[in-house]
């Protein structure tokens, strides 16, 4: 089954609650909010306000990706705040077992992200703690940016593992997801897809996200 999370790093800020009321009525699954902090991505975006302002607006899921330094600060904020995924990236966690720990005490779904050169053994002793991870198919900090193919072995790889010790995670990819790269992903075992550009930048988002969900069903 796919799950589409449209990424409102590309909607329009000035009207962000009409944005996100769009992709729910076109039949977006969760919604992914790119959390930026200038220290562990060159680009700011948003915090925990924002989250907090979109929860009462939406019966969607709220996914939140930290791209931040030292997230353990600020995961008990957005879980408050109504996140119910979070996920933290490898090189930003001192200690990600840790971490892990704590985004799941707070009833909170817990992802590990993986850049495009982060090898999957940098979560092979924690696959059994977490509800997801997050493959980056583009360096994060930005929308709009080109899929990076040679993260789809990667995906791969973690799939056979995943189904040879029987675990239940999901898979989530972000960066360059349109209705061309979906597939790809899709048959490597992705079950749940972030797409920014490819919805928001579109006139009609209803249409384009439909789109991009048939080609990773078909
Ligand atoms: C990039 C963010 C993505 C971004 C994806 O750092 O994590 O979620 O919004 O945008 P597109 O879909 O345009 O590549
Ligand atoms: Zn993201």
């Amino acid at each position: 089954m796919i799950k589409i999370a449209p990424s409102i790093l590309s909607a329009d800020f000035a009207k962000l609650g009409q944005e996100v009321k769009e992709v729910e009525a076109a039949g977006a699954e969760l919604i992914h909010i790119d959390v930026m902090d200038g220290h562990f991505v060159p680009n700011i975006t948003m915090g925990p306000i924002v989250v907090e302002a979109l929860r009462p607006i939406t019966q969607l899921p709220l996914d939140v990706h930290l791209m931040i330094e030292n997230p353990d600060n600020y995961i008990e904020q957005f879980a408050k705040a109504g996140a119910d995924y979070i996920s933290v990236h490898v090189e930003a966690c001192r200690h990600l077992h840790r971490t892990i720990q704590l985004i799941k005490s707070l009833n909170v779904k817990a992802g590990v992200v993986l850049n495009p050169h982060t090898p999957i053994e940098s979560i092979q002793h924690i696959l059994e703690d977490i509800d997801f991870v997050l493959f980056m198919t583009v360096n994060p900090g930005f929308g709009g940016q080109k899929f990076i193919t040679s993260v789809v072995p990667k995906i791969e790889a973690l799939s056979a593992i995943i189904k040879e010790r029987g675990l239940n995670i999901e898979i989530e990819v972000d960066g360059g997801i349109t209705a061309q790269t979906i597939g790809e992903c899709a048959k490597a075992g992705v079950t749940m897809f972030v797409a920014g550009s490819a919805i928001y930048n579109k006139e009609d988002r209803a249409k384009a996200l439909q789109e991009i969900k048939a080609a990773g069903e078909a």
